[in-house]
């Protein structure tokens, strides 16, 4: 959540803080703010809303060639010009921008307002800056002894301020008396240093760094930086230096640019077919009729041994672990559940030292996805990764893992990860499954069935059907149920969740059979409902649970696969490709990511950017 951009060097910062954010953006963008370092002064420039708000406030010769930059996804105070960052100190000599939560801030605060700090604004994060002025004035703990050797000293006030907050940071501070350095420290928010030749950059994202370096260095938790234009030197929050580990990072990972599309979320449902192709080239192994990821470092002899798989994740993430959960316990016969991460980081959960858990994450950076890995290694468990951002938190933390390869997800809806993640699951449960219990026909036949699915989504793309009807249908109404049952129930609640992120339609997801438990009283004359019935062991019990829908009076968008004598139940028809009935998730998905953007499209709404989220969620 929220963006933090830096630079110290020769050159004028401002257009590397802007082009910094816009990059940035999609992690939060309610306001943004950035702070330069010109004669001895700080030169603070805030606006609510979109980076290009601010863009065009700030002078475009605004000087200085040391500077940090924020953009806001708001959770202590309102989206206000005041609660934007950069916060400074009473004096203004101190700019900070922080990605976190202080969850101290009421006794820090009560104890610095009584030494006569001026509070501006309602943010958490500006006690770090009324903070770290204090103990770089050379105050003690107490606002009474004094601390000679904290004094003037930009890395030991940082040090001895944010000894002192609880939460988690990413923080970014300028001194107006320390022209050509930024202090940074970090401790469960993510923040990287670019080097380049006499200049040096930092980052809440790596991707924010390609333009101007591939040489970088992540911060572990509770380190700090002092960043300057010969590059970084790192310390332990706790006291030392630490050691800096120089990264390349990979070339570039795929096209982060919209192309001939008006906007990501079309483009990254179009990328689908080769992103599939990516995440699932090299990695089935067709003769063998198995799968082989290699990140997992899994032998046969261990993966006898699994008694148990958990998915965890967030959001689109935890629907993909649904479809997950069910592809191994079908192909390896194994107990798997899905988790959603928040949930199970603090519900005490019994861990086996046999089990094997999988942290699934688009961004890699989600904080309860992280907080959960952190608590399965606490318990003795073993998890593994299934990440799109390569270096992300999550990989680096999980050290084993499977990257999706889906590049670079800008829109907030998630779509091409999606059926990535799955893509990777499959890959996995395939793995499973031929060690465990699948002959070789079995391993081979769903393998070849896997590897046809990029030509099949493809061909789907080209000519998706009626969505415009089933467009007209959502639009107007109160609320949208959407139906499924196995596989398709997690369709169901990814179709529902993309129609809410997008178009800010009411929806509800349900399993078909828990329908008739409560959802079916809202139904109405002219109530849509979407149901998910590719051909598959279960599709009699939907279709009765969509007759019950209908009998309501209910309107039913019908999605089905090539060839279902059934096809034409529905008041909107909509055909998939066929494929093996595990796989459908896979193609049933894509009208409703259509369906969402085409929603939203037409309700007017901001489609990369829908109101009130953010891409990566690094708070709790
Ligand atoms: C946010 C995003 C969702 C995403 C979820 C999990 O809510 O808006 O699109 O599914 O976070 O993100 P992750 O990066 O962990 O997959």
């Amino acid at each position: 959540m929220c963006g933090i951009i830096g630079f110290v060097g020769l050159r004028q910062a401002r257009p590397i803080l802007i082009d910094g954010l816009r990059r940035l953006e999609y992690r939060g963008y309610d306001s943004a703010g950035l702070a330069t370092l010109s004669e001895g002064r700080l030169l603070v420039h805030r606006r609510v809303g979109r980076v290009s708000e601010l863009a065009s406030a700030v002078p475009a010769d605004l000087a200085g060639a040391t500077g940090i930059a924020h953009t806001r996804w708001a959770t202590h105070g309102g989206v206000t010009q005041a609660n934007a960052h950069p916060h400074t100190d009473s004096l203004g000599r101190i700019a900070v921008v922080h990605n976190g939560i202080v969850e101290n801030m009421a006794a820090l605060k009560a104890r610095l307002v009584a030494e006569g700090a001026v509070f501006r604004s309602e943010t958490d994060s500006e006690v770090i800056a009324h903070l770290i002025a204090h103990f770089y004035d050379g105050f003690g703990p107490l606002g009474d002894s004094i601390m000679p050797d904290v004094a003037g000293d930009p890395v030991a006030a940082v040090r001895t301020a944010m000894a002192r907050v609880r939460g988690t940071w990413g923080v970014a501070v300028v001194f107006a008396d320390q022209p050509d350095i930024i202090v940074a420290a970090r401790n469960g928010s993510p923040l990287v240093v670019g080097l380049g030749e006499g200049e040096t950059f930092l980052a809440s994202d790596s991707h924010a760094l390609t333009p101007y370096t591939r040489r970088v260095v992540y911060l572990q938790d509770r380190e700090l930086a002092l960043l300057s234009r010969e590059g970084v030197q790192t310390f332990l929050l706790d006291g030392g230096e630490a050691n800096p580990t120089v990264h390349e990072l990979e070339e570039e990972w795929g096209d982060s640019e919209k192309g001939d599309f008006p906007n990501f979320m079309l483009k990254e449902i179009h990328d689908q077919p080769d992103a599939l192709r990516q995440c699932l080239g090299g990695r089935i192994l067709a003769e063998e009729g198995t799968a082989k990821l290699g990140g997992l470092d899994l032998s046969p002899r261990r993966v006898m041994e699994v008694s148990r798989v958990g998915f965890i994740g967030c959001g689109t993430a935890y629907h993909a672990c649904m479809v997950g959960a069910a592809a191994v316990e079908q192909l390896a016969r194994v107990p798997a559940t899905a988790e959603i991460a928040s949930e199970y980081r603090y519900r005490n959960p019994v861990i086996d030292p046999r089990s094997l858990h999988f942290a699934v994450s688009q961004s890699g950076e989600t904080a309860d996805t992280l907080g959960a890995t952190r608590e399965i290694e606490l318990k003795g468990g073993e998890i593994m990764g299934i990440v799109n951002v390569v270096g992300s938190s999550i990989a680096r933390t999980c050290g084993k893992g499977v990257y999706i390869h889906s590049g670079p997800e800008m829109a907030v809806a998630s779509t091409k990860a999606f059926t990535n993640m799955i893509a990777a699951m499959y890959l996995f449960a395939l793995q499973m499954g031929r060690t465990r219990a699948l002959s070789p026909s079995q391993g081979r036949e769903f393998a070849e069935a896997l590897r046809a699915v990029p030509d099949l989504v493809e061909r789907y793309l080209k000519d998706p059907g009626p969505i415009d009807a089933a467009v007209t249908a959502v639009i107007k109404a109160k609320n949208v149920l959407f139906l499924g049952r196995g596989v398709s129930a997690a369709v169901a609640a990814e179709g529902a969740l993309k129609l809410m992120e997008v178009a800010y339609v009411p929806c509800i997801a349900y399993p078909s059979g828990e329908m008739k438990h409560g959802p079916i009283a809202l139904l109405e004359p002219g109530s849509p409902v979407i149901v998910i019935a590719p051909d598959d062991a279960l599709k009699d019990k939907t279709l009765s649970n969509l007759q019950e829908s209908r009998a309501r009076g209910a309107f039913i968008v019908l999605i089905t696969s090539e060839g279902d004598e059934y096809s034409e139940m529905g008041d909107v028809n909509i055909v998939v490709p066929r494929t093996h009935e595990l796989l459908s998730p896979l193609l049933t998905v894509l009208p409703l990511q259509l369906l969402a953007y085409q929603a939203g499209l037409a309700l007017g709404r901001d489609i990369d950017r829908p109101r009130n989220l953010a891409k990566s969620v690094t708070v709790e």
